[in-house]
Parts: structure tokens; C-alpha cells; sequence
């Protein structure tokens, strides 16, 4: 056996595994370059975010309108990839249809050299190809072709112009434009790391993201938002909620879209998109979910005193804005891609291969039994 590895943190907990300019997490703020999470979410839309995220500053007029334009002039899949986004069976999850869309639109992109110009070619493509992505497949559930993108929207009208067939109004596009940058970079969360991990082998862009798409499914990340919605729509009143939520802390079940690895004052996106549940609750005429949510997050508190995530607001603001529930992580995707292929960038310009080591707690050396003697 090889020397001992003394140092164990279970889920690499408060362990530092990496630096980044990208982006600071703590209790008290959440940085993207800098800029608070809290005016980036009042004044700047998903693309000034995602230039950010991939440049180190906030575009000028110039350099966003050329940036939006790039986005523009990739959004189109290739037939091929449609193709496939029909022949892939009905009840694959959206995630699934995802991950594979990305991976296949990665032999469609010429750019071959790894270095940071060519990524940033990649990156602006992947950035389009997921909600074009998205769009098409829920078109082709509905028995639809896909749509040609309509220059001049925002990524999130253009998402719901594809998707939805239809223009969207101010309020849809405003909100689901807040999600986006909420979610669009997290520091080395788990997605984020797999990405990392996956460029420190000099693997190429496209894999990465596969990876972090496969990372972002699960329900203790990403696939937490669709998550707490479903339990939300389990309850028709506060008072079931209630019950049945001491009744599952009592059995220790964890309850989705509540706790964070890092933050223990509650996760500050949360904070910032938790007016749009009331707002849109009144708004649709559903306040009595908004009652269930509220219940929910209180007995959380009372009784385990752990805060809501952003998940935990966010599926229900994506349900009162009319998505289905499967698209709410491939959301989650269209945003985080731009956080992913930032660090994808950093990790690449200075790159170590990431390889950590194992405590083995396996049996002692022994003598090999050959198989006639077993
Ligand atoms: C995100 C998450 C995986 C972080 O977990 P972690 O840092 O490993 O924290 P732990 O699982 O060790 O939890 C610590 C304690 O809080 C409890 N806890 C954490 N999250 C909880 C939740 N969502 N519901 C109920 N209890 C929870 C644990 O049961 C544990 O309690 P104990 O000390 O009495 O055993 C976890 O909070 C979770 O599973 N949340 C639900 C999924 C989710 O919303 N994910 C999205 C994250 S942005």
C-alpha cells in the first residue's frame, strides 16, 4: 500500500480544491467578477452575465451587441440534431434529451485548437445550442417542428419564442431573465467541479459540459427545483403541508430545495427571487400555493431551522409562468452553462490535472487464491 492519506473531509466538505477569479461565495455575498449578486439581478440581463462570467468584465454596448449577435448566428441546430431530438423515445427525461443534444452538437463544432479564443467560440455555441435544444424537443413532443430563432430577442424571449411558439409577454421574459442570472454561476459547486475535472485532462469543451449536465440532474443539485414543485403540488392546504412535512423531518427524510452545503443564513437568491412567488401567486390566482410554500418553509424552520435554496422558490416561479416541470433543471442548464464554460476557460489557461487520493478501507494485503482452490 502507498502512504497514508491522512487529511478526509466526507464530500470534499469546506475543502479547498481549486482557485477562481470567477466567483465568491460566503455567508454574507455572492460575486460574479465582483459585482454583487443583488445588482447584477436588478440591472443586468443573462447576456451581460454571461459575458461577464466569460470575459472578466461587463461588455460595453458595443461588445454586448456583437456578443448578442454571435449567440444569434448559432442558435440554429443542424437537421441532424433535430433528428435525433425525434428519434430519442417519448418518456426520456428532458435532462437525458439534454445531455445528448450537447454531446451531438459537439461533432457538428469545427473550432479543433484548445486554446482560449477557440473555447470562447465554443462556449457562445453551447450557449445557444441549450435553449434551442430545449425549444425543439418540447416541439417535437407536441407533434411540431422546431422554429427558427427570431433575431433580436433576449435569450430568455427567445427561449420562450421557440418553446412556446409565441412572443413573450414583459413579465415572463423579465422573470425567467432573473433565473437565468441567479443560477448562471455558483463556484465549485458540484457540476462545476465534474466540468473541471473533466477539462484537467485536456478533454474538450463540449465533454465538459456533458459532464456537468450529468452532474446538474440529480436532486440534491440541479434537480432540486423540480423536486420541491412536486412536493409543493402534493398539499391543497397549509395544514397538510405542515403535517406532512414534521411527519418526514421526524423520519429524517430530506425535504427538496431546503439546506446548502455552503450557506448556513439561508442562500441569498433565494432571498432575491422569493417576492416573484407571492407576486405571481396573486397574479395566476393560486395564492393558496403560495400558502403551501410558506407553510412548508416554515415548519422547515421551526423544526430543523435550516433555510430554503434557490431551488425552493424557483420551481414554483417556473410553474407560475406556465413551464413544465421537466424543463425546470434544462432552465437551470441555460443558465449554468455560462458559469460552466467560464470555469472550463480558467481551468484550461492554467491547468493542473485534478487527481486526488483515496483513504482505502478495503481488505489487508492477501495471498491470491487461484480459482480451482475457492
Ligand atoms: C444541499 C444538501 C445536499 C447539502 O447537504 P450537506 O451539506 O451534505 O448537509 P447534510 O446532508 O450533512 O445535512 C446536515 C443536517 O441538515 C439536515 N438537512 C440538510 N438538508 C436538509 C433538507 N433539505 N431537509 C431536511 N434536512 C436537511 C440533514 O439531515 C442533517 O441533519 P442531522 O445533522 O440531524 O443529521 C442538502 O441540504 C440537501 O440534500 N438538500 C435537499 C436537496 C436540495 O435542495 N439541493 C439543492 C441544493 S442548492
Amino acid at each position: 500500500m502507498s502512504e497514508s492519506v491522512d487529511t478526509y473531509h466526507p464530500g470534499l466538505e469546506g475543502v479547498i480544491a481549486g482557485e477562481t477569479a470567477i466567483c465568491c461565495v460566503d455567508q454574507g455575498r455572492l460575486l460574479y467578477r465582483g459585482y454583487d449578486i443583488a445588482d447584477l439581478a436588478r440591472h443586468a440581463s443573462f447576456e451581460e452575465c454571461a459575458f461577464l462570467l466569460l470575459h472578466g468584465e461587463l461588455p460595453t454596448t458595443e461588445q454586448l451587441a456583437l456578443f448578442k449577435q454571435q449567440i444569434d448566428g448559432e442558435r440554429e441546430l443542424p437537421g441532424a440534431v433535430v433528428d435525433v431530438l425525434r428519434a430519442i423515445p417519448r418518456q426520456a427525461p428532458m435532462m437525458d434529451v439534454l445531455r445528448t443534444g450537447v454531446s451531438l452538437c459537439g461533432n457538428f463544432s469545427s473550432a479543433k485548437s484548445q486554446g482560449r479564443s477557440s473555447l470562447l467560440t465554443r462556449a457562445v455555441r453551447v450557449l445557444a445550442a441549450v435553449p434551442s435544444l430545449i425549444a425543439a424537443r418540447l416541439r417535437v413532443l407536441d407533434g411540431k417542428w422546431p422554429l427558427e430563432p427570431k433575431p433580436g430577442l433576449s435569450h430568455a424571449g427567445q427561449f420562450i419564442y421557440m418553446a412556446f411558439g409565441r412572443e413573450p409577454t414583459e413579465l415572463e421574459e423579465r422573470v425567467l431573465n432573473l433565473t437565468l442570472v441567479l443560477y448562471a454561476e455558483h463556484e465549485f459547486n458540484a457540476s462545476t467541479f465534474a466540468a473541471r475535472v473533466c477539462t484537467s485532462t485536456l478533454s474538450g469543451l463540449h465533454s465538459s459540459v456533458v459532464a456537468a449536465i450529468g452532474t446538474l440532474k440529480g436532486p440534491l443539485h440541479g434537480g432540486a427545483n423540480e423536486a420541491a414543485l412536486s412536493l409543493i403540488e402534493k398539499f391543497q392546504s397549509s395544514a397538510e403541508a405542515r403535517r406532512w412535512v414534521e411527519e418526514a423531518l421526524a423520519h429524517k427524510q430530506k425535504i427538496m430545495g431546503f439546506g446548502h452545503r455552503v450557506y448556513r443564513n439561508g442562500d441569498h437568491r433565494a432571498f432575491i427571487l422569493e417576492p416573484y412567488v407571492d407576486e405571481l401567486a396573486r397574479m395566476r390566482n393560486e395564492q393558496w400555493r403560495a400558502e403551501v410554500y410558506h407553510a412548508i418553509k416554515e415548519t422547515v424552520w421551526a423544526k430543523k431551522q435550516i433555510h430554503p435554496n434557490v431551488d425552493y422558490p424557483c420551481g414554483l416561479v417556473y410553474h407560475f409562468l406556465g413551464f413544465p416541470s421537466d424543463i425546470f433543471t434544462p432552465l437551470f442548464v441555460m443558465a449554468r452553462v455560462a458559469g460552466w464554460c467560464a470555469h472550463i476557460i480558467e481551468q484550461h489557461v492554467n491547468n493542473r490535472l485534478i487527481r486526488p487520493r483515496s483513504r482505502y478501507t478495503g481488505a489487508p494485503a492477501r495471498a491470491f487464491v487461484p480459482l480451482t482452490e475457492r
